[in-house]
């Protein structure tokens, strides 16, 4: 058991504002993780900040006509608003253009540099002689090499996700001037990050480093360590980190050649993680240290699955290579979230911004919490539907939620004018848990401390989604116990069990008042209040609950006076989701109509279609859903890629000739079909044990055919 926690959300970038895909990837589990945390009373610390640096900002503030300075006050402003209005409570939102920031990423530069960890090297690279600046990553757009995308970048194709080098591309331009660029050299700083290949590939597999065992790695995710073994698979190359770039943290400027260079957004941004943990040290007076150098802190990352490769190998990589810092447990990356069946998109401007959000549904912050833990992309993308969001609002939270905590308390202030009725222990009544049993109060609570165990525990392994099933659960079978006592029936009759009734409905409230914090903070302080309970701060008040059921005893004593009672939750109206969908369409319309302007879509010219079948021939084809775990090229291959595909009740390996089309890492976690009874058969060596299903258009390009996101693998296609 680890002393202390450290735990970090990616910082986001300063160059736009928040929307659901950010919230569910990395800061909602994140916070729900923490507050569990403090709740059970552990000593945890959660830091994150605006990311400033790089070509994000600079291309946003050029796009807008104003400074780099003006882009990441504004949106740095924005975001933090954003976060605490929605309940994500960091103990330090921090932000990289702090002086404190640029002083401690130049101290570990130095320090690696001292180490031995950078090669000095010159290299061609590209220079605009109109801007006269060198383009570095983002600032050069051409064909992709892989699959011929016209835009790509010179750091990555956003449509295939392959990693790529500025000199890939075919046909570069400077996305400054417009003009085809030039080649000159110039010297940077490369990690020799291929000397780090061999203990990153024993400790993301294994767990151990240097012979140590540091983490569990059956508790990492399946699509983290599949996607950090394909890059593992690719070889790890130096990488440089030192840009030629005019905004960004000087690389320190005794050292000669540093002049006009600035440190890579992706060395100084996680670095970032530390000089918060630094500031939110000298803001509390203590010692940031233990945090990040002791043994027992357990650090963890929260991050979107696009961030994986720097936080599970190349942060990882620069912390060994200090020297004094811990490596992160775990780094329960998400996937992504979709939005109405289409990928959340700033530039189309598809997505749910939540800052705006915050105001056109006002105090409806856990709402949109719930949906986005409920439909969380835990292991695979998911979606969030307008619909779906009135639809779980008005029953979960609405009809469960509040409908039991509304009728418990009601009939406490009808029957016993508002205090907590005293009852009698051993009195039966019939159990919220299971309509045929008869229970008596100690099983009851036993029960319901089984429960909460069975939530933490879920929470300790980062499934949200569970973890708030559960929490449900003991809202349903409070509903229960109210439903099969029907106390509002026996007040003449037998008023006995009334009270037990009632006074177990209490219990159940405020143990869920506070079970609740980590997912629906806001909804926890009014039931809180509603209960007449002090509000939550820091205390243990979760690890008080376990105690006090752990022994039986109640939460609420007899004889206790309750507030008034309101609807914890209230229904979301039509009118208000109608609103919404047509704002987002609205705002898309736009988006194609540009598109469609610059590249008239080809005339559609259909495939002929195959001789007619039976049924019988088609039910031949046993057709499964299933999950790419792993993808690797295959050697001396140019058109395979070899895969893992989880079928749910086994793991298969397939090789599939999509390489032209898509880079491993950017399929690792993609939902399939699988033609799962083809006979085996060798491909270069390779035994491929099925078939992917791939559609194909009349220009041969190729898509993946996936199951609506969220179902589960193996299920059978007909
Ligand atoms: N700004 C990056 C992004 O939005 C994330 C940076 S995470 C950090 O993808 F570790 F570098 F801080
Ligand atoms: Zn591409």
């Amino acid at each position: 058991m680890k002393k202390r926690y450290l735990v970090t959300s990616a910082l986001p970038y300063a160059n736009g504002p928040l929307h659901i895909g950010h919230l569910t990837g990395a800061y909602l589990p994140a916070d729900i993780y923490v507050s569990y945390l403090r709740l059970m009373g552990k000593d945890v610390v959660y830091v994150c900040g605006s990311d400033e640096h790089g070509a994000a900002i600079t291309i946003r503030a050029r796009k807008e006509g104003v400074t780099p300075r003006e882009i990441v006050d504004k949106y740095h402003a924005l975001i933090r608003d954003s976060f605490e209005k929605i309940g994500i409570a960091f103990d330090i939102y921090h932000r990289t253009s702090a002086p404190l920031h640029h002083q401690t990423s130049q101290d570990f530069f130095r320090k690696l540099l001292e180490n031995g960890q950078f090669d000095e090297k010159e290299s061609e690279q590209y220079f605009d002689e109109e801007a006269q600046q060198f383009l570095a990553d983002r600032y050069i757009i051409g064909t992709c090499p892989v699959c011929a995308n016209p835009d790509a970048y010179g750091d990555q194709c956003e449509k295939c996700g392959s990693t790529l080098s500025p000199t890939q591309l075919i046909n570069p331009r400077s996305t400054l001037s417009g003009s085809a660029p030039v080649l000159k050299p110039t010297t940077h700083w490369y990690l020799k990050l291929n000397e780090h290949e061999n203990w990153l590939r024993e400790w993301i597999n294994t767990g151990k480093a240097d012979g140590v065992q540091l983490h569990d790695p059956a508790a990492w995710k399946n699509h983290v360590v599949g996607q950090c073994n394909s890059w593992l698979e690719q070889g790890l190359q130096p990488r440089a980190m030192t840009r030629d770039l005019d905004w960004g943290v000087d690389v320190p400027p005794e050292l000669p050649g540093a002049k006009g260079k600035k440190l890579y957004v992706w060395l100084d941004a996680p670095i970032g993680y530390i000089s918060a943990t630094k500031q939110w040290a000298l803001d509390n007076h203590t010692d940031w240290e233990p945090y990040w150098k002791s043994e027992d802190t357990a650090l963890v990352h929260f991050i979107g699955k696009d961030n994986i490769v720097f936080h599970c190998l190349i942060f990882p990589a620069i912390l060994k290579a200090h020297g004094e810092f811990v490596l992160p447990v775990n780094v329960p990356a998400n996937q992504f979230m979709n939005l109405e069946g289409d990928k959340i998109s700033t530039s189309r401007n598809w997505a749910v911004w939540v800052h705006e959000y915050l105001e056109e549904l006002p105090g409806r912050e856990d709402e949109l919490r719930y949906n986005m833990i409920k439909n969380m992309p835990e292991q695979r993308d998911s979606e969030f539907t307008w619909k779906g969001f009135q639809e779980t609002t008005n029953t979960e939270l609405v009809g469960n939620l509040a409908g039991f905590l509304h009728r418990v308390q009601v009939l406490v202030h009808k029957n016993y004018t508002g205090v907590v009725p005293a009852f009698d222990i051993n009195r039966e009544f019939k159990s919220g848990w299971d309509a045929e049993k008869w229970a008596t109060f100690d099983t009851e609570v036993h029960q319901v401390h089984l429960k909460l165990e069975e939530m933490g525990r879920e929470i300790e392994r980062f499934n949200f989604r569970e973890a708030l099933r559960i929490l449900m659960e003991i809202s349903s079978a409070g509903n229960a116990l109210l439903q099969f006592n029907e106390p509002w029936k026996l007040v003449n009759d037998d008023p006995e069990l009334v009270k037990v009734v009632l006074n177990l409905g209490l219990q159940y409230a405020a143990v869920l008042s506070v079970a609740m914090q980590p997912f629906l903070p806001f909804a926890s302080a009014r039931l809180r209040s509603m209960l007449n309970l002090a509000p939550l701060a820091e205390d243990r008040a979760l690890l008080d609950i376990h105690n006090e059921l752990a022994e039986g005893n109640p939460i609420v004593r007899p004889n206790h006076a309750l507030n008034t009672a309101e609807h914890l939750f209230t229904r979301i109206p039509d009118e208000l989701i109608e609103a919404q969908i047509q704002k987002l369409q609205a705002t898309a319309a736009a988006g194609p109509a540009i598109a469609n302007a610059q590249a008239p879509a080809p005339e559609k010219t259909a495939m002929p279609l195959k001789e007619m079948i039976q049924y019988d021939d088609f039910a031949k084809l046993d057709i499964r859903t299933g999950t790419i775990l792993e993808a690797a090229k295959v050697e001396k291959a140019d058109k395979l890629l070899c895969l893992t595909v989880d079928l749910g009740f086994e793991k298969r390996t397939i090789v599939s000739g999509i390489a032209q089309h898509f880079s491993p890492e950017a399929i690792i976690g993609k939902q399939v079909l699988v033609l799962a009874n083809l006979a085996p058969r060798k491909m270069r060596g390779i035994e491929s044990e099925g078939m992917i299903l791939m559609a194909e258009d009349a220009e041969g390009k190729l898509g993946f055919v996936s199951p609506e996101s969220g179902w589960p693998a193996g299920s059978s296609v007909s």
